[in-house]
């Protein structure tokens, strides 16, 4: 993949976290120029300080935001597009977890009346939204240059489905739907929406200690470089509207068996095919 990229703009969102920082190094190493956007001013500067060339070669530059609010989301993009052009890549990872209500959420499951709606809001803003900012501030330009790469960072479907998961779990199936919807919206003009999952707890700080998980034995937070980096190659750009399970890729094969090898549709298409539409078939 070295150099597959060079050219091409890439924002990460929640760059500064576990899988983010990974997303960081495999863009940076695939000759992306990469805007690191987090919350965390503090573990940016951890971040960037671990890529001390990148940063003064112009290739990496990090942005406080909060992709809860959309002003900070536009303010941004405006902010790449000044610094590095682009964006080319957007990759909807940022997110907070289930961990901000409590540390012992997964072996001491969390219930309705211990979540406020202060607290249903701010995961809605940021995991729903906040995804929702950073695409509509960055499409335009890659509509209008006919090449875009969205990839959108949700979950697996038993988190979504789980009892006393919530909001983390509903609120990511919101977005696993509005991935399928904006897959099919910008589909033939250049630019691919896709799903990638680790597909099970992965060792990042969003799975805090008192989660009772063998760590090691958890999906790799670099797990989820090797799908990211060919969807966003010219061979991965044929694919729109696919779903991967990073941590079912097998590094053995070439990329695009390992891909074969996780991909399903995003979300639910085989319940969507078939609404009671007077007159016939809804509009495209
Ligand atoms: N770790 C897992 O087990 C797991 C499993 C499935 C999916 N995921 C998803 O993977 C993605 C990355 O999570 P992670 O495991 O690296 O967690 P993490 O907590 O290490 O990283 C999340 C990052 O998002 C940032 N963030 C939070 N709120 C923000 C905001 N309002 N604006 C900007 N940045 C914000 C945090 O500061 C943090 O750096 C998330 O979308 C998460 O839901 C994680």
């Amino acid at each position: 993949m070295t150099g597959e990229l060079e050219g091409r703009v890439a924002i990460v969102t929640g760059a500064a976290g576990g899988i983010g920082r990974e997303f960081v190094r495999g863009l940076l190493g695939a000759g992306a120029k990469v805007a690191a956007l987090d919350i965390d001013d503090g573990l940016l500067g951890e971040l960037a300080a671990g890529h001390g060339e990148a940063v003064s070669a112009g290739r990496l530059v990090t942005l406080p935001a909060d992709i809860a609010r959309w002003a900070e989301c536009e303010a941004a993009v405006g902010r790449v597009q000044e610094r590095l052009g682009g964006p080319d890549i957007l990759v909807n990872n940022g997110a907070v977890g289930m961990g901000v209500i409590r540390s012992d959420h997964m072996t001491n499951l969390v219930e309705i009346h211990e979540i406020g709606p202060e607290v249903w809001d701010r995961f809605v803003a940021v995991n729903l939204s906040g995804a929702w900012y950073m695409t509509r501030a960055s499409v335009g330009g890659m509509l209008d240059r006919g090449w875009g790469r969205i990839v959108n960072v949700t979950t697996s479907f038993f988190t979504m489905m789980r009892g006393k998961f919530h909001p983390y779990g509903p609120v990511k199936a919101g977005f696993e739907a509005m991935s399928a919807g904006h897959a099919t919206e910008f589909a033939g003009r250049g630019v691919t929406v896709n799903v990638v999952v680790p597909g099970g707890p992965t060792d990042t700080p969003m799975v805090p200690p008192e989660s009772g998980i063998d760590r090691a034995a958890m999906v790799r937070p670099s797990a989820m470089v090797p799908p990211v980096l060919w969807l966003c190659s010219e061979e991965g750009g044929a694919w729109n509207g696919h779903r991967y399970v990073a941590g079912n890729w097998d590094a053995a094969l070439d990329s695009a068996a390992a891909a074969e090898g996780c991909r399903a549709p995003i979300g639910w298409p085989d319940l969507a095919g078939s609404p009671v539409w007077p007159g016939g078939k809804p509009p495209e």
